[in-house]
Formats: C-alpha cells, sequence, structure tokens
C-alpha cells in the first residue's frame, strides 16, 4: 500500500472516494462541511432525511456527488465530536479499513486526520492510520490450503492533514505506523503458525532471513554446545526432553554509535509448552503455540526497526526451545546450574519461561545495555489480574517503568506495574538449592519476576508479562502482534 500524507482539501480533491467524519446528531466535521457546502446541501439531505446520524460504527456512501470532484463520499459515524479520542479515531479506521477492504477502488482519500482527536495530534493519527491499514486487513491465511483471493484493490490510501505545518511529522507519523504495522504482523504470523512448524529452528530462519534484507542488522545463534560451554544449565534443563534442538538467537541491530550502550530486548522463545513432566490439562493446551509470543514480539519490534533504520543500538536476544516430557526430560526435584552459577530446584517443570530468560538475561550483561526488558507469556495468574487489556509490567527501576509505561499508554498498548519488592522473593526459598522455580500460589505473576531479578544485578531492567495480552482465546483466536506497539514507542523515545 502506497500512502500519501498531503494537506488536500475535500472539496478540490479528485478521488474515488472521499473519507469524512460525521459525529452525533448529525454534525458535520470541517471536511464534511465543506463537501455539503460545495455541492449546495448534498450531505445535511441525508442527515435531513435521516439516513444517517453520525453514531460511531455508521457508515453511509454517497454516490451521487454531480459538482464534486469525488466520485464518492463515505460518511463515517464517529460519535460524540466532544469526545472523538484516539479510541474512537481508531474505531472509525477499523470500520471504513474493514469495508473498504471488500470494494473494489484503487485509490481513496481519508480526512479523518482533519478532526480534532483529544489525544493525538497530526503525526499520531496518521501513525494510527497507517497502522491500522495493516492491523484490520492482517489476515493469517498460510496453513489454508485455499487461500481466500478477495484482497482488497485499493493502490493508493491519501491521508489529507490540516495544514503545511504539521506535513512532515505527518509524513514520519506513517512511515512510523507502516512500520509498526508490517512489524505487527511480522509478529502475529510467527505466533499463529502452529508448533509443528514454528519450531526454534523456524524462528531462527526467520531472524537470518530478517537479518539478511536488512542493513545494519546481523542474526548469530548459539546452539546446544556453545550454551553448555556458557553453562546455561537451566535454559538447557528445558529443552532436555525436545528432540528439537534449542537455539540461542541473538539479533543486533547497530543504527548509533559503537560507544552508545544498547537497548537489548529478551523474548521468552518456548515454541511449544506441554509443561513437561509436570503436564498441563489438556483444554486449552493447543494455545501455548503462543508461548513464544515474547520472541514474537521481540522480532516483529526488530522488523519495524529494519524498516525505519534509527539512529538507536538495538540487541534482540531469543533462548528458543520446546518444553516436553519425555524420558530425558527434566523431572520435579531436579537441580540445575544456571549460567549466573545459581543452582535451582526446579519443582515444576511448567514454570519453564524463568529457566530459559534467566540464563539470557545473564548472558545480556555483556553487551553493557542502557536497559534490559524481557517479554513473555510467563504466568497464568497475570491473565487472572489484569486481563487482555494490559500487560503486567515489573522492574527494580523506576525510571525505566515510568518509561515504558508512558510508551504504551502513548502507543495505545498499555503496561500496569505491580509491585517487585523484596518481601515477594522469600517465596523462592529452597530447601535444597539456591533458590526454586516457583512461589506458590500468592502473587504467581511477581514471583515469577522475582526469580528472574535474581538474575539482573547491575542492570537497569525491566519485565512485561503479556500472558493476556498476546493473543487472544476463544472465536477469535490469534495473535494481537502486542506488545510491538509498546517496544517501538519506547525505543524511538530513546
Ligand atoms: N506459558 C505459561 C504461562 C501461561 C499460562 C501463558 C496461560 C498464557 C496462558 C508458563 O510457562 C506457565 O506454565 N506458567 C505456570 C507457572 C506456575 C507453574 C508457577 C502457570 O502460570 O501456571
Ligand atoms: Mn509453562
Ligand atoms: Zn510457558
Amino acid at each position: 500500500m502506497r500512502f500519501v500524507v498531503n494537506t488536500a482539501k475535500a472539496a478540490a480533491q479528485k478521488t474515488e472516494l472521499a473519507i469524512v467524519a460525521i459525529f452525533e446528531d448529525g454534525e458535520l466535521g470541517p471536511p464534511a462541511r465543506a463537501l455539503d457546502k460545495k455541492s449546495n446541501g448534498l450531505i445535511s439531505a441525508v442527515v435531513d432525511g435521516g439516513d444517517v446520524a453520525g453514531k460511531a460504527g455508521e457508515l453511509l456512501l454517497l454516490t451521487q456527488t454531480s459538482g464534486l470532484p469525488c466520485k464518492r463520499i463515505l460518511l463515517v459515524g464517529c460519535g460524540a465530536r466532544a469526545s472523538f479520542d484516539r479510541k474512537a479515531f481508531r474505531k472509525a479506521l477499523t470500520g471504513t479499513i474493514r469495508w473498504l477492504s471488500r470494494k473494489p477502488y484503487t485509490t481513496v482519500y481519508s480526512f479523518l486526520a482533519q478532526e480534532n482527536v483529544r489525544g493525538a495530534d497530526a503525526e499520531r493519527m496518521a501513525r494510527i492510520t497507517t497502522e491500522c491499514w495493516h492491523t484490520t486487513t492482517y489476515k493469517f491465511t498460510e496453513m489454508k490450503s485455499k487461500k481466500d483471493k478477495n484482497d482488497s484493490a485499493l493502490k493508493s490510501f491519501g491521508i489529507a492533514v490540516k495544514s503545511s505545518k504539521v506535513v512532515t511529522n505527518a509524513r514520519r507519523g506513517a512511515r512510523q505506523g507502516n512500520a509498526l504495522g508490517l512489524g505487527m504482523s511480522f509478529s502475529r504470523d510467527l505466533a499463529n503458525l502452529p508448533g509443528n512448524i514454528c519450531t526454534p529452528r523456524y524462528l531462527l530462519k526467520k531472524a537470518r532471513a530478517l537479518a539478511r534484507d536488512t542493513n545494519r542488522l546481523t542474526c548469530k545463534v548459539l546452539g546446544e554446545a556453545q550454551m553448555k560451554k556458557l553453562g546455561m544449565g537451566s535454559l538447557l534443563s528445558v529443552t532436555a526432553g525436545s528432540v528439537e534442538p534449542a537455539q540461542f538467537i541473538i539479533l543486533e541491530y547497530k543504527g548509533a554509535a559503537a560507544s552508545t550502550a544498547p537497548t537489548v530486548l529478551v523474548g521468552k522463545g518456548i515454541t511449544f509448552d506441554t509443561g513437561g513432566i509436570s503436564l498441563k490439562p489438556p483444554a486449552t493446551m493447543d494455545e501455548m503455540k503462543f508461548d513464544m509470543s515474547g520472541a514474537a514480539s521481540v522480532f516483529g519490534t526488530f522488523k519495524a526497526i529494519a524498516e525505519l533504520q534509527p539512529t538507536i543500538n538495538v540487541i534482540g536476544l531469543v533462548p528458543a526451545c520446546e518444553n516436553m516430557p519425555g524420558s530425558k526430560a527434566t523431572k520435579p526435584g531436579d537441580i540445575v546450574t544456571s549460567m549466573s552459577g545459581q543452582t535451582i530446584e526446579v519443582l515444576n517443570t511448567d514454570a519453564e519461561g524463568r529457566l530459559i530468560l534467566c540464563d539470557a538475561l545473564t548472558y545480556a550483561h555483556r553487551f553493557e545495555p542502557a536497559a534490559v526488558i524481557d517479554i513473555a507469556t510467563l504466568t497464568g495468574a497475570c491473565v487472572i489480574a489484569l486481563g487482555k487489556h494490559h500487560s503486567g509490567l515489573m522492574s527494580t527501576s523506576d525510571q525505566l517503568a515510568g518509561r515504558l509505561l508512558a510508551a504504551g499508554e502513548k502507543a495505545d498498548d498499555k503496561a500496569w506495574r505491580l509491585p517487585l519488592t523484596e518481601e515477594y522473593a522469600d517465596q523462592l526459598k529452597s530447601n535444597f538449592a539456591d533458590i526454586a522455580n516457583i512461589g506458590g500460589r500468592e502473587a504467581g505473576t511477581i514471583t515469577a519476576a522475582c526469580f528472574l531479578g535474581k538474575f539482573t544485578e547491575g542492570l537497569e531492567w525491566a519485565h512485561l508479562d503479556i500472558a493476556g495480552t498476546a493473543y487472544r482465546g476463544g472465536g477469535s483466536k490469534g495473535s494481537t502482534g502486542r506488545p510491538v506497539p509498546l517496544l517501538l514507542e519506547f525505543l524511538l523515545s530513546r
């Protein structure tokens, strides 16, 4: 898709379709008003006739546009004008794009970004528009034998902004939203693939291909022999039951001076989590193919960075393996030695995410990073605590936590901070090893973070638990692409 950002005027722009807002009680925004005036009341006539009221979600197509340069007008109901905010703006766009995908038009112009949107300037509106294009048209058909072919005919999507003063910013926004959308789709594709296709080796293949196609991006990998040499006994204990070899994938994007400390993103890459010997119940076990969503979000963020080529340094670390039962699998009570030297009593083999992340966090120290953020579908408890709206955020740094919360807010990909104070660490006491890998029923999300915290000494570190936000279950089962928006927003704000 080609996105064109300019200061087009609704009443002067030639296009197959002009997309304009109409608000509750038939109130017209400036573009609709201009069209109405130039056409001697075309729009007020349909409002007066009761054909459209401006309710959120309403769409009305006008095909009689004589006297106007546009062939058609789509009136998009946007609800109350005073409460038109980012959420309502996204809703209007999503409805419009979904409708458009069934139409044969090749070029359209949206004038929605000429309205006042609470909490969004022209740059943000343009970014949301291009992002919404990708998230709304996204389809996962890779595993269908017949790919449905009703792809949109659209080639060019015009985004008209209010004034020439904001055009440069809006173009940057559109470009960032486009990169974000591509990154989210990349992430969603990986996460939606089943565990028999999306193996650790498959993730490696995708990371390598991304690096091959991208300036300033390189991909390295540690195999099991190298992990063993480094002493990653915790990570290796998780992959022990699987015939698929574990891969420790390292992406390095160098867009700034070598002296600039990088940000490290660590993504949990369990390509399937059976629970291991502490086997999970069958009911929704299929959803554990999404247990590499943290890894997918790291790759998706790198995809967006690959597009934008910002002047920052970022490292992506993805420990990738399966968690399987088997005669070689780790058993409850087994004690393993992590790369940090700390011994871990594996009381529950289903608490495997922290076991691979801890060695990755230890490894992260060698980059002398400015900040380390790990992203993981880590605990079912987080889904109970926060549901699907907020990712769980835990950090030992108020500053880093604040920045991540702000990034999530701006990107409409919100996180909520949970406490990470000393007293929770008591729950990880082990009678036999330095620490246990589970902390009992209480505050499961926090004790998981506490466990990780034992491996982040000296780091500016934050942990995102995305168990509730990375994918949806039930009828709309599938990856959401979160928290790529938060991560990209955070990185670009550095
Ligand atoms: N991948 C799961 C967490 C999870 C559960 C994500 C449900 C999404 C939905 C993780 O590996 C796990 O199994 N965690 C256990 C930890 C427990 C054994 C301490 C959990 O949450 O039950
Ligand atoms: Mn598990
Ligand atoms: Zn897991």
